[in-house]
């Protein structure tokens, strides 16, 4: 495995690889989650690029950018055990030599404002830039997003497309606790109490899409319902919310299928999940 950190060096090794590239991104902290996502590129691809860049574009100030964990050691060790080819690991400086001022920025208005694009303004601008840029650098075939953060997946699929770019973005499904809360870097903010009742959430989406399976259409009534129960639990929700899973709008005539989403703050951490559900009569 070799790891770089400067952008002209990740360049010189993708022109030298034969065969096929996919590309994993990541801000480190890495865990079965993203390993999934390793597995998934190594099952499909010829060469797998890996990065870990804790984004500061998608970060907004107050929220964890100087906090987040950063655990490149350990990092490096996941992803020679799991057969990655090439890590780019860059500083700021090398991904934004100008700074963020006055940085030219993609931005996917019709999915980035709704759901946690409301509750973190301009985060998925960022997030959708720096993908673009690890696309344009890395140039792989194909490249893998969990479907833990829908949202995102929704939106880089989205500029994939409405851009052109020639990789073919693949959605993974998430990677759970046995408890069944969704692994994420920031499940270590929970104290352990806290931890305990994580899983709330997921169970919440669960009994959501239970409840459409068996015929309910009065969607904003289940998420009133399970946003009180996670309220009671000693959550504050963002939202709870069941969406058009490509779209991400109320579900219309249109819709084809669903997407139960869920934000909610429990401590410090801010979770978020979500789960699949067919439309009713379909
Ligand atoms: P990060 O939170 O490190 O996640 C990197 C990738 O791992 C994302 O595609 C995310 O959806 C996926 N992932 C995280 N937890 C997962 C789980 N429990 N199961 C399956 N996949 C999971 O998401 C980001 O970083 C950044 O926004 C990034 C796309 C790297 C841009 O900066």
């Amino acid at each position: 495995m070799e790891v770089v950190s400067e952008i002209r060096a990740l360049r010189e090794r993708r022109e030298a690889m034969r065969g096929s590239v996919g590309l994993v991104p990541t801000m480190g902290n890495l865990h079965h989650g993203h390993l999934a996502l390793v597995r998934e590129a190594r099952a499909q691809c010829a060469n797998v690029v890996a990065t870990i860049f804790v984004n500061p574009t998608q970060f907004a100030p107050n929220e964890d950018f100087a906090s987040y964990p950063r655990t490149l050691a350990q990092d490096m060790e996941q992803l020679e055990g799991a057969h990655v080819d090439v890590v780019f690991a860059p500083e700021a400086a090398e991904m934004y030599p100008r700074g963020r001022e006055g940085l030219t920025m993609v931005s996917v208005p019709a999915l980035a404002d709704t759901l946690c694009g409301a509750a973190r303004p301009g985060h998925f601008h960022g997030v959708a830039t720096v993908v673009a840029k690890l696309l344009h650098l890395a140039r792989p075939h194909r490249a893998f997003f969990g479907e833990k953060d829908w949202q995102q997946l929704a939106i880089i699929q989205a500029m994939a497309r409405d851009l052109d770019m020639a990789t073919q973005i693949v959605g993974v499904p998430t990677v759970r606790a046995s408890d069944g809360l969704a692994l994420s870097s920031r499940n270590q903010y929970l104290t352990p109490g806290e931890r305990d009742r994580a899983a709330l959430i997921y169970s919440k989406l669960c009994d959501i899409r239970d409840a459409i399976d068996g015929g309910e259409g009065d969607y904003a009534g289940l998420e009133a319902h399970a946003s009180r129960d996670l309220a009671t639990a000693g959550f504050k929700v963002d939202y709870v919310a069941v969406r058009d899973a490509e779209r991400l709008v109320t579900p219309d005539r249109h819709t084809q299928s669903l997407r139960i989403l869920a934000a909610a703050r429990l401590g410090r951490a801010r979770l978020i999940d979500n789960v699949g559900a067919s439309v009713a009569g379909s």
